[in-house]
């Protein structure tokens, strides 16, 4: 079943460092990186070599029966990759985001009840956010458009507002810091009225798709830190998106020095190489359970799958060989990041551009049909999903969404293109997306 019945969709043949061939031989620009999923480039020939190396020699073994060279290390060299907070700790891989954030949720359950805090099961999380399409982590998401329907079928706790400066509802001067702090104490506002019942809190450091690469105001994520560990709430940050060097930092985190207690990554982790996620925990949520209890009570058929740890092994000694992080950079001088920044900053001159934003190479474009008032285009328009289609005709692959204004109105793009990007390609890639906004608004 594809993803929509209304829509024709090429069929992908071969993809070679920033592009994807279609079985016509059209060549696309991968500027989105799928859906911010590729980071090294595709083709690249010593991950698949990794992979079929790994194959050759043991395909599968069960993790209730066996652990696996290829697993222990990269999970070691994961840990050194995610910094000290998480010296000490443990690594569980999963087969992609959703299945790491279920894994996620029940972590930080079964670490409160490991430590005697039995009534803790709920976990708080923010409005405007998204954080998977399995039940579990629907409930947590805030994506209206994603979660609508099946709203019935999800336990929820508190959503939280989230900060936007774009779109600051508090009309602040200061940055937002003081908004920040505002949307902070909404947290503790939560904790508080849920009695004692909270177990964790989840939180995208950049917003990912919903909001288009929002970043948080200034002290906004240290408050919510703050807060979390005043209150005994396990801090659980989802780079699923923003993870393995997409921002610029091997982990988003570090641009505001949050340290979480569980972080969750996936996408650029194999860079879509094989199926894979991880949910990287510290040391006192290991000890807790290995000191306690003694077990996880979880697991999927597919965990640590010998050829998906393979593809992501190789994946990170690509991006530290390549030293991919530092091109993500977007302060830093001739780096793929600047450049892919002061590329699309130079759109705002465009009458449907509203806002340009992110960091690293994860950026928004937020479209409006008033420049003045902010006002987004009506949502059954779709400008994103027009913008989105005459890039495609010009062979450049961008990620359309609706919804940032309030959930269904309001249209952005994701760009978050490989970290191999050149500058020419980048100039030629923001030229065609120049054509195909001011075409879409001339529609
Ligand atoms: C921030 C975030 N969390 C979780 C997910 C879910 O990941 P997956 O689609 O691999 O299940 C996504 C997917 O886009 C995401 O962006």
């Amino acid at each position: 079943m594809r993803r929509s019945f209304r829509k024709p969709y090429p069929a992908a043949v071969r993809g070679e460092g920033v592009y994807i061939w279609d079985d016509e031989d059209k060549r696309y620009l991968d500027f989105s990186g799928s859906a911010a999923v590729n980071f090294i480039g595709h083709g690249v020939r010593e991950i698949s070599d990794a992979m079929v190396q790994q194959a050759r020699q043991l395909e599968f073994a069960h993790t209730s029966q066996f652990t696996t060279p290829v697993a222990e290390g990269f999970a070691q060299e994961l840990l050194e990759f995610a910094g000290p907070n998480f010296s000490g700790g443990a690594v569980y891989f999963t087969s992609g985001g959703s299945e790491s954030i279920e894994t996620a949720l029940k972590l930080a359950r079964q670490y409160q009840v490991e430590i005697g805090q039995t009534k803790r099961h709920q976990i708080l999380s923010r409005r405007q956010s998204y954080h998977g399409s399995t039940l579990g982590a629907l409930a947590v998401s805030g994506n209206r458009r994603r979660r609508e329907i099946y709203l019935p079928m999800v336990r929820e706790s508190e959503h939280i507002g989230i900060p936007y400066c774009y779109r600051c509802a508090f009309d602040c001067t200061d940055s937002c810091y003081n908004c920040g702090q505002q949307y902070a104490a909404e947290l503790e506002r939560a904790i508080l009225a849920a009695h004692g019942e909270v177990a964790g809190f989840i939180f995208e450091p950049m917003s990912g798709a919903t909001l288009g690469a929002g970043t948080p105001p200034p002290g906004y994520l240290a408050a919510i830190a703050d807060i979390c560990r005043r209150h005994g709430v396990l801090l659980i940050a989802d780079e699923v998106m923003t993870g393995m060097g997409r921002t610029g930092r091997n982990f988003a985190v570090e641009h505001w020095a949050v340290a979480p207690d569980i972080l969750v990554t996936a996408k650029g982790l194999s860079s879509g190489y094989a199926p894979l996620g991880a949910v990287i925990a510290t040391r006192k949520v290991v000890d807790a359970i290995a000191e306690g209890s003694g077990a996880f009570l979880h697991g999927f058929t597919y965990n640590a799958h010998p050829l998906s740890v393979a593809a992501g092994r190789a994946v990170l000694q690509r991006i530290q060989a390549q030293h991919l992080v530092s091109a993500a950079d977007s302060a830093a001088q001739a780096a793929a990041g600047s450049a892919l920044k002061a590329a699309l900053e130079s759109l705002c001159d465009l009458k449907a551009v509203g806002d340009v934003r992110g960091l690293g190479l994860l950026w928004g474009v937020e479209f409006v049909a008033d420049k003045k008032t902010k006002a987004p285009f009506p949502p059954e328009k779709n400008f994103a999903g027009q913008v989105g289609q005459a890039c495609l005709r010009r062979g450049l692959l961008v990620y359309p969404m609706q919804g940032c204004v309030d959930g269904i109105a309001g249209d952005h793009l994701l760009i978050a293109p490989p970290a191999v990007i050149t500058p020419e390609q980048i100039a030629w890639s923001v030229e065609q997306l120049r054509t195909a906004i001011s075409e879409s608004a001339a529609a």
